[in-house]
């Protein structure tokens, strides 16, 4: 069906720098492993590759941080991380790491030739020096007070608290946060990659070519060639790295996003001697599965790296999922605000394709998703359980009852449309599953194997084998029923296992076991066979596929989650007097709260439709505000900003579930929304356009 002989699939290189949690596994790592394991069982000819990103300043930063090397850093993390995939079923071809020889030496090759070709461009720029550390800072590592909301902590390219984008020359009081010294201008020399000379070539290759891209994906590469590209320094000042292969450029390292990808093909190469046909025959299907936050280094840096060095395939595909955000809230790894994959595999022992069934039916394919601990839960519970496990666990248990154990045969002569139509409900449901999974949508592959069994347990319950069981007395002919039932569900059961394999692959081994049929029953081609058991074969009594998740095992995961929380860390003791100032100003921002606590407020739009002074207050209005279902009286403090006649009209936002309040003898029944400005001055917080009064604010 396709004209390529053979897939190489890539999942992003984590950083070594901590540890995995559950969004990394929803974002590449479960939707590439499902794409591998359906491609393995096609009998495809395909390699998976995988492993670490051990340099770049993070890395540096958290050696710093803890007081040891890089080195030490990325064994301990590489450790972990190469553990935590293994357990969680991420079948890896190979799982390298960016800190070996062959790597160094591929990267430093592939940047030499892009050098003799006379492709970089060679700067010499002012770049902010960190004194007391001897470093070049990045943007990232300098802080100091935004400009815009005077935060004592924004970083040098960002604030956290407005939003606003900055560079470090914007920053009040900026101070490297290695060690606080306020940060200098240096020179320095650095290779650039002149991306604004592949622009034409990615825009024919991408916006014209891979039409067919995911949505999210081809948007992003679309503004980013629309806005236009620009020459980006490939190299750093830093020791650990990969060091730059040139004669004057010492204490000069790659940088990380040049030496990363290349990773890949370091790693094809150290996994097999047939690397090449990999990375440079043109029948072979490059994919690249990552999370958003890598589109352009994935899309469109690192193919003009490949265009540039020549002789390499470019990706097919480049299936980016949007992020996962845990109960409400984004997931944040200072914070530690996460669900970490190793703590998941010691507090869920046996149940890791529970989560991949989890991060799969949830996974944040076309926009950000939210994973809550009651959803897992009620996914385990009310589908795998209810629905696909009890489905397995009836047909063996009934097979075992009424047929003896064996498979039963199938007779011709009592078969009815319904026995029909389950048998044929295989070939496409795996016709379905296929569409899906080549599609790169693996939510609704998996919701079509689920339906499968839930079309089964219908099927099982419309036959009720149980019931016509009771007439075998009096008529022996009705075992010829019970028979079929039984065969469809088995052969069914056969059906599910080859289809879930590449999405639970520990719970289709169970299911082989149960049926004693080798692994060789799991290829591809024979999902929607109709008689994959042989009738008289003797199966094995039933074991439950999984099991019920409970209250309490949920309720202790919010709350360590909740316990988790830490706050951005700030060294207190390194902060600058105006810092200082700034922390003490009234706004400075109210404790954090999580999504749960946001949610508890009911907010509406509603419109003031009358109010006047209370009298011998002077500070009281009494509103009355209609908010589409009813109107209220709500009694507001705006009596000196406002005048009551210009208000009246006004569309406002209401908090409409605050208990009731007596001002004055009034009751009020809510709360409007007001902005103070720094002089102290009220404004309406509304609409920006005009809508029904009642509509929710959230
Ligand atoms: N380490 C990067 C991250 O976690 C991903 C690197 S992907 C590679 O965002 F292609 F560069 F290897
Ligand atoms: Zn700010």
């Amino acid at each position: 069906m396709s004209n390529f002989k053979r897939y190489l699939v890539t999942a992003a290189l984590p950083y070594a720098n901590g540890p995995v949690h559950i969004g990394h596994l929803a974002g590449c790592y479960l939707p590439a492993d499902i794409y591998v394991r359906y491609q393995r069982a096609q009998k495809r000819d395909i390699k998976f590759i995988g492993g670490s990103d051990e340099h770049g300043v993070p890395i540096t930063i958290r050696a710093m941080k803890e007081g040891v090397s890089p080195q030490q850093i990325v064994d301990k993390y590489h450790a972990l991380i190469k553990e935590s995939f293994e357990q969680m079923g991420i079948s890896f071809d190979i799982y390298s790491r960016t800190s070996n020889q062959v790597h160094h030496e591929t990267a430093a090759a592939f940047f030499k030739k892009l050098y003799d070709d006379g492709l970089f461009e060679e700067k010499e720029t002012e770049q902010f020096y960190d004194e007391k550390t001897n470093t070049f800072l990045a943007d990232r590592y300098i802080t100091g007070t935004c400009p815009i909301c005077a935060n004592p902590n924004a970083y040098g390219d960002q604030c956290e608290r407005c939003g606003s984008s900055l560079s470090p020359e914007q920053l009040i009081h900026p101070r490297s946060t290695l060690s606080d010294a306020v940060p200098v201008k240096r020179k320095t020399k650095h290779w650039y990659f002149p991306l604004q000379n592949y622009e034409e070539w990615l825009k024919g290759w991408i916006l014209e070519g891979h039409t067919e891209w995911k949505n999210n994906v081809y948007g992003q590469c679309k503004s980013w060639l629309d806005s236009g590209l620009q020459s980006r320094a490939m190299t750093r000042d830093s020791s650990w790295g990969v060091k730059v292969p040139l004669p004057d450029a010492e204490g000069k390292v790659l940088y990380v996003w040049f030496d990363a990808p290349i990773g890949y093909i370091s790693a094809t190469k150290e996994l097999t001697e047939t690397w090449a046909d990999y990375w440079c025959k043109e029948d072979t299907k490059l994919v690249h599965f990552i999370g958003k936050d890598n589109i352009v280094f994935h899309c469109i840096i690192f193919p003009a790296m490949l265009q540039a060095h020549g002789g390499f395939v470019l990706p097919e595909n480049v299936p980016a999922n949007e992020f996962l955000n845990i109960e409400g809230d984004k997931v944040s790894t200072s914070r530690n605000w996460a669900v970490w994959v190793h703590e998941y595999i010691k507090d869920f022992p046996g149940c890791e394709d529970v989560l991949r069934y989890v991060l799969c039916s949830n996974a944040p394919e076309t926009k950000d998703n939210d994973f809550t601990w009651k959803d897992f839960q009620d996914r385990n519970n009310s589908e795998l359980v209810s629905i696909f496990g009890n489905f397995v666990n009836r047909a063996f248990v009934l097979m075992h009852k009424l047929c003896g154990g064996k498979v039963p045969p199938l007779h011709a002569d009592v078969m009815d449309d319904t026995d029909k139509n389950m048998l044929a409900e295989f070939e496409a449901a795996k016709n379905r599953v296929e569409e899906s999974i080549e599609n790169f949508k693996f939510r609704d592959a998996l919701f079509e194997v689920i339906d499968l069994a839930r079309k089964g347990n219908k099927y099982m319950q419309e036959k009720e084998p149980w019931i016509v069981a009771k007439r075998l007395e009096a008529d022996p002919a009705v075992q010829k029923l019970i028979d079929n039932c039984l065969h469809i569900c088995l052969q069914l059961t056969a059906n599910l296992a080859i289809m879930i394999n590449p999405f639970l692959p520990a719970t289709a081994k169970k299911m082989l076991h149960l049926m004693k049929v080798v692994e060789k029953m799991l290829d591809w081609e024979n999902a929607g066979k109709t008689k994959l058991l042989s009738v008289g074969y003797s199966l094995r009594a039933p074991e439950l596929l999984f099991r019920k998740i409970e209250d309490a095992e949920i309720e202790a995961q919010v709350t360590k989650l909740k316990a988790g929380l830490v706050k951005p860390a700030q060294p207190a003791d390194t902060k600058t007097e105006a810092a200082k100032a700034a922390d003490a100003q009234p706004d400075a921002l109210k404790e954090q709260i999580v999504y749960d606590d946001f949610a508890k407020l009911d907010l509406r739009v509603g419109t003031i439709v009358a109010a006047e002074k209370v009298p011998k207050a002077d500070k009281l209005l009494k509103l009355q505000v209609d908010l589409g279902f009813e109107t209220r009286t709500i009694v507001s403090g705006i009596a000196e900003h406002f005048q009551p006649e210009n208000i009246t009209g006004k569309q406002v936002v209401v908090v409409a579930n605050l208990a009731p309040r007596k001002m004055r003898g009034i009751e009020s029944n809510g709360m409007i929304l007001m902005a103070e400005d720094k002089a102290g001055k009220l404004h309406f917080v509304n609409p920006i356009d005009a809508i029904d009064n009642g509509s929710s604010v959230s």
